[in-house]
């Protein structure tokens, strides 16, 4: 080996750079590796939390299918909102979809549940409410058949 060939010196002053500048990043790194490669789910599980947030409670709850609001089955129409907020706490929608009233007797029937059955007063939304359930649930207007017109009547002979 060549003899002149002195070993560089290192001082103390460079011993410390060189711990700091290079093995504290390299732990850094490798523990961060380690890290992520025992936690298998650190993004996945992220990502599915996010997803299932979505869907079951944003999506579902305010969705419209062919002009029918799915979770309750009302007609989407303006007052839909305020009769889901109200309507819905204390029976099924089908108890008020199976009815069909004009205006006064919607009135009657809130008023009803109002006396009897701990009905909050719904101030302003009443007139939206009764409005939007006469509007598309009105009395069904053939609720008997027409009189027949076109009737042979035969003899009855003894
Ligand atoms: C505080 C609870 C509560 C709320 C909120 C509520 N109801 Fe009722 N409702 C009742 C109860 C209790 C009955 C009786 C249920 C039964 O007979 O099984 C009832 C019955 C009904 C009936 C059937 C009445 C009958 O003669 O059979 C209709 C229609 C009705 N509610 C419509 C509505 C409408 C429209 C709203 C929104 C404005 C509403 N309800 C909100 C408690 C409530």
């Amino acid at each position: 080996m060549n003899s002149n060939y002195k070993e560089p010196k290192v001082n103390k002053s460079n011993r410390k750079r060189l711990i700091i500048w290079f093995f504290v990043p390299l732990v850094i790194l490798i523990s961060t590796g380690f890290y992520l490669l025992l936690e298998t789910d650190f993004f996945t599980v992220n990502i599915k939390e996010e997803t299932l947030v979505d869907e079951n409670n944003i999506d579902d709850f305010d969705k419209i299918e062919n002009g029918i609001h799915v979770q309750t089955g009302f007609v989407d129409a303006p007052g839909l909102l305020e009769t889901v907020r109200n309507c819905t706490s204390c029976h099924s929608s089908q108890l008020v979809l199976q009815n069909r009233m004009n205006k006064e007797r919607w009135t009657a029937t809130i008023k009803w549940m109002q006396e009897t059955q701990n009905l909050w007063d719904l101030g302003e939304n009443e007139a939206i409410i009764v409005n939007y359930l006469a509007t598309n649930y009105p009395p069904k207007e053939t609720g008997r058949r027409k009189n027949l017109d076109t009737i042979d009547w035969y003899v009855l002979e003894e």
